[in-house]
């Protein structure tokens, strides 16, 4: 199948799957240990229904989403993903690029294998900085300077990697630090010709925003370890005050799933959280994000903006998670399908997909406009899946 022949984001993964060697393709799509939560992420999308509504002027649909201090085209935006350029040389940008030319927010990785400075100057109205904390405070006072430097608006802290987790797939296919070089390896990667080539002209990425701290010889092996070494660092509600002291302005907490989690970051003056459980990457037995949604909306109300991401795969999915209560959602995967599939060209037609998808649901549910999108689409009122 040929990108422009591509209908849905399943088409987008198939394609990305073909270009990729088994190792880097695994890296995106996998889980932990036995990946019951990624499909139970996609699951509880599919276990809602949307009741459609007949006879409404449906002739101009909106899309906007008022998130914050701005609006943005479409009520989705792009979730944090590291090491992306090892799918699409130059993929961080690519993905920066896009969003702002779809006018959607774009989350830079704390593992991002571009720097926050290149990111600035291609979309600095758009992008976001997500931050992995150091062992050295100072990295981290540092990282949070530079993406204020840099104008960015939002600040993500991402807290639930407090271990690295046991993802089955690249213990089996020795992705680390150092790939293993296996036979197995080898030969997937000689029959991805364009993806070796493509690894060839642009050599081993590099986690550029790491590259400073590292010892001055270090290549992109020795950033690499230098991060590892430095990550994940131990994080608690203290340090939250910290970045809340550093960060003048929307402090973001990503990964939050607790009732009484999402409760104290509010009154640690946190601005916003994304509920998600890392797209299934962290702990197998986490309930998905939009299981956790309704109890999270009906403790914090509107005393913190609530988004979402983990299992997004439809326009429909992102509908339903706003009539549960979300005002936002992001995809991680989705986007990146695209990324490896076809770079910009693939980016550009994820958003299109999902932007699409979007537009034709709100106007067959009778919804012209978000503002009007709440439980009262879904088929139980209490948001519980029928
Ligand atoms: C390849 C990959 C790398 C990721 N890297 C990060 C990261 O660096 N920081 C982070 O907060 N989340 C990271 N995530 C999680 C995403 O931000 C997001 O929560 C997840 O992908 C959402 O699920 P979805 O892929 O089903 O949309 C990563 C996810 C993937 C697939």
């Amino acid at each position: 199948m040929k990108i422009a022949d591509a209908v849905n984001i399943e088409d987008l993964r198939r394609i990305a799957k073909r270009h990729l060697p088994k190792i880097a393709f695994d890296f995106i799509e996998g889980g932990v240990e036995d990946e019951r939560c990624l499909g139970r992420n996609e699951n509880s999308f599919a276990r809602h229904r949307l009741v459609p509504r007949y006879m409404v002027d449906i002739s101009q649909r909106d899309q906007s989403a008022k998130l914050f201090d701005r609006t943005y085209a479409s009520p989705f935006g792009i979730s944090p993903t590291g090491l992306a350029a090892l799918f699409r040389p130059g993929a961080d940008l690519i993905l920066a690029e896009a969003a702002a030319a779809a006018d959607i927010p774009f989350v830079m990785s704390g593992s991002a294998t571009a720097s926050i400075e290149a990111a600035a100057r291609i979309a600095p109205k758009h992008t976001w900085y997500q931050l992995y904390t150091a062992r050295d405070p100072k990295i981290t006072e540092d990282l949070v300077r530079r993406a204020r430097d840099a104008g960015f608006s939002t600040l993500v802290v991402t807290v639930d990697v407090p271990v690295s987790s046991k993802r089955e797939r690249n213990m089996r296919n020795g992705f680390g630090l150092s790939v293993t070089f296996k036979f197995s390896t080898i030969a997937e990667a000689l029959m991805h010709p364009a993806w070796v080539a493509d690894y060839l002209r642009h050599g081993k990425p590099r986690f550029e925003n790491w590259a400073s701290y590292a010892p001055p010889e270090a290549d992109s092996t020795g950033v690499a370890r230098f991060m590892s070494s430095q990550t994940p660092a131990t994080m608690t509600w203290r340090d939250l005050e910290t970045f809340r002291r550093l960060w003048p302005r929307h402090l973001v907490v990503k990964g939050i799933m607790h009732r009484d989690d999402a409760l104290r970051a509010a009154e640690a003056g946190v601005d916003g959280l994304i509920i998600s459980n890392h797209g299934g990457r962290q702990l197998d037995q986490a309930p998905a994000p939009l299981e956790v949604l309704p109890a999270i909306h009906a403790a914090v109300g509107d005393r913190i903006v609530l988004m979402l991401d983990s299992g997004v795969r439809r326009g429909a999915d992102i509908l339903v998670a706003l009539a549960l209560g979300a005002r936002f959602v992001f995809v991680g995967r989705a986007t990146l399908y695209g990324a490896a599939a076809a770079g910009p060209v693939g980016v550009r037609k994820a958003i299109k997909i999902l932007r699409n998808e979007i537009d034709l649901v709100m106007g067959q549910i009778g919804c012209p406009n978000l503002a009007q999108l709440d439980r009262s689409f879904l088929l139980t009122p209490d948001g519980t899946p029928a």
